[in-house]
């Protein structure tokens, strides 16, 4: 168990919600490198929860048993154990199955065959939205077998232990959106965002371990590294360990957000840093504050030259953060880089940067979801 006992919004005046969060793992046992990741079992919303069990017309103390969970209470079933704030194709089968024969029913079953429409539809529905259009009825025990077991969520650890010990630190941007009329969260973000109280909630959590994105052994290698959003989180521990061990190779930053004036996470941090002499680059893309937008591969494909030499000289190249589009870019970008800055055909640029430098020699490293 981990308690907060910090909790801040690094976004001020923008329209996302991104939060530093400290949490004291003193007494725990809890360890942890840079690049870990924390695990949390989220607790859906009570009032989520509180209108799930009216809406099947249940009582929550009424018992229901499942293989993993043995006997419990509906509501201890619903606030610890099973997905609500999202509805899953299974939900929604169950509901089809019990509907009158009719158009509505057809339609849905036309949705539930074809996988991009129930996804969908699913996307913007809990179990409540569900059921307010199609009012059937489960028993307590019929509604929890159709449901899906809560799984954990990951966070990369934003700090080192050398720096904050007994402590966790974590960057996360807030999922939250309106549908149907009703604000919605994300199930662990909503938790931290809504449900906490500093210095008393204490929160599940254990650590997943990298064994792959970790610093380079040799503390005299440069580092570059590409953190847009919250992919910042791991670099911050980075930075602050090679501080702490007295790396001498180099450090370079790369970190995209949507507004400087609202959303530099943790700019103070950085402009020490490169005072005192422990960041050596920090290179920034802000989407939005011009009209088109600016990502961090753009910066890296303008900085080519420099990224070429620092990786001829045996840098190590981090990516930390969204792996659909982001990730992706990046990786194009550094081929890119390879074929124009090294000098090689496309194929060669490509085989060195997806089997050189990623897999033989592990200077290519991805923490991306
Ligand atoms: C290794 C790893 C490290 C990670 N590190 C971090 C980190 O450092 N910081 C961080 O913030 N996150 C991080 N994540 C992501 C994190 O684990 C969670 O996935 C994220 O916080 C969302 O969780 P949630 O429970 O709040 O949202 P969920 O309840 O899981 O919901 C998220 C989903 O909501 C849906 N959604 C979003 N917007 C809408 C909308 N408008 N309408 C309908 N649906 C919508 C999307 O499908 C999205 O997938 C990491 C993930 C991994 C795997
Ligand atoms: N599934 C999706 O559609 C999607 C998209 C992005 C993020 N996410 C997820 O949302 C979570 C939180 O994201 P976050 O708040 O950390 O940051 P983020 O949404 O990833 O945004 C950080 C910065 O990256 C920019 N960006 C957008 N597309 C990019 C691309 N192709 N290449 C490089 N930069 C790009 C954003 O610009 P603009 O916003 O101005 O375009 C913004 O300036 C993460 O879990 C991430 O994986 C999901």
């Amino acid at each position: 168990m981990g308690t907060v006992v910090d909790a801040y919004c690094i976004s001020e005046g923008s329209h996302k919600e991104t939060n530093h969060y400290v949490i004291s793992i003193k007494g725990s046992g809890i360890r942890y490198k840079p690049g870990d990741s924390l695990g949390f079992y989220p607790t859906n919303n009570n009032n989520l929860v509180k209108e799930t069990i009216r809406k099947i017309g249940a009582k929550k103390r009424t018992i229901i048993e499942t293989k993993e969970t043995g006997k419990i209470t509906l509501e201890n079933a619903l606030l610890h154990r099973f997905t609500i704030h999202r509805a899953g194709k299974k939900f929604l089968s169950a509901v089809v199955n019990k509907m009158h024969k009719g158009k509505e029913k057809d339609e849905l079953i036309s949705v539930l065959e074809d996988r991009d429409k129930t996804d969908k539809h699913l996307f913007t529905r809990d179990c409540i939205d569900i059921l307010n259009e199609c009012p059937v009825h489960f028993n307590p025990q019929e509604f929890i077998n159709t449901l899906s077991p809560i799984t954990p969520r990951l966070y990369s650890i934003s700090s080192s232990p050398k720096t904050h010990p007994g402590e966790v630190h974590l960057t996360i941007a807030i999922v939250k959106y309106n549908n149907f009329d009703r604000d919605r969260f994300g199930l662990a973000t909503g938790h931290l965002a809504n449900s906490i109280e500093v210095n008393q909630t204490k929160i599940p959590v254990y650590i997943q371990p990298t064994k792959e994105f970790i610093l380079p052994k040799d503390k005299s290698k440069d580092i570059i590294m590409i953190g847009p959003g919250t992919g910042i989180a791991p670099f911050r521990a980075f930075i602050e360990h090679r501080k702490e061990t007295g790396a001498s190779g180099k450090n370079w930053l790369f970190f995209g957000e949507v507004n400087q004036e609202s959303t530099f996470f943790y700019n103070n941090e950085w402009a020490d840093y490169m005072e005192h002499g422990h960041l050596d680059k920090l290179t920034t893309a802000f989407s939005r504050d011009q009209e088109q937008k600016i990502y961090v591969q753009h910066r890296l494909l303008s900085n080519g030259k420099e990224i070429w030499k620092w990786l001829e000289n045996g840098a190590y190249f981090y990516v930390c953060g969204d792996k659909q589009y982001m990730a992706k870019d990046v990786h194009s970008a550094l081929i890119e880089i390879a074929k124009k800055e090294g000098k090689m055909k496309k194929a060669d640029a490509e085989k060195f940067i997806n089997k050189t430098l990623m897999k033989d020699q592990h200077r290519y490293l991805r923490d991306v979801y």
